[in-house]
């Protein structure tokens, strides 16, 4: 029986992670930077373009699932705690798409399209709609309040593993040898 994410879903999970956390810095650094000065530009570009990664990673990863899915869980690990653990899973993706999609529909229509890999000029798609734009900003905004929730709750779920229950979670998305999901 597998005890192991496959090395895909690894790759895709720490793919996504790492654009996780580079996106929010990055969006507090931009929306606080000089308007119109290089580094706002710059980092208004790599937010985008990362963004849009994490958009098709998932998109991928929600497909793949069912083809390749997780390893199933230790017999230690409560039945409410793997139930949480989907939960969150699950609006993981929900957020990881919704952020995306609603910052793609600002910048369309607020007449800045993405500059992918701040090389890159795409075209603009719609006419500008100040309305559209900040209706779209809006819940671009308020989609960050559940990222901030959920990043929580699963680094708190990874640590309540590694500290207390020692069910091996942690290896489950790490390579082989790396630490055995078994139990640390
Ligand atoms: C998982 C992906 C994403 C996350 C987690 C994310 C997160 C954020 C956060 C936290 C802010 C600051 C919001 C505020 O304080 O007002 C922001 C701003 C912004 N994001 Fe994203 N974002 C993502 C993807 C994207 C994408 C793909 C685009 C565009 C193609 C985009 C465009 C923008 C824009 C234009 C703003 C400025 C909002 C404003 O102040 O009007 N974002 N984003
Ligand atoms: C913002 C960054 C992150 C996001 C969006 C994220 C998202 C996810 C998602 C959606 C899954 C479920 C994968 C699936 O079932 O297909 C998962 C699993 C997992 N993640 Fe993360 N993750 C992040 C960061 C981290 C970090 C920093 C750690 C380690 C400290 C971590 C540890 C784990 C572990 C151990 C699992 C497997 C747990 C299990 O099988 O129940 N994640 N993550």
């Amino acid at each position: 029986m597998k005890k192991r994410y496959s090395p895909l879903n690894q790759a895709l999970h720490w793919i996504t992670a790492l654009c996780m956390f580079a996106i929010l810095p990055l969006a507090w650094v931009m929306i606080n930077a000089k308007a119109g000065s290089a580094i706002q530009h710059g980092t208004y570009n790599w937010h985008k373009t990362l963004g849009c990664i994490v958009l098709l990673v998932t998109v991928f990863r929600i497909g793949w699932r069912f083809i390749d899915g997780p390893p199933p869980y230790a017999e230690r690990v409560a039945a409410w705690d793997r139930h949480l653990a989907h939960l969150v899973y699950w609006l993981f993706f929900a957020v990881m798409i919704w952020m995306p999609v609603t910052g793609f529909m600002e910048s369309a229509y607020d007449g800045y399209p993405i500059k992918l890999f701040n090389l890159i000029q795409t075209p603009e798609i719609f006419a500008k709609n100040d309305h559209m734009a900040s209706l779209f900003a809006w819940l671009h905004g308020l989609g960050q309040w559940p990222v901030y929730a959920l990043i929580i709750l699963h680094l708190l779920g990874v640590a309540f593993h590694l500290i207390f229950t020692k069910s091996g979670v942690l290896g489950r998305i790490l390579p082989e040898h790396a630490l055995d999901p078994n139990g640390l």
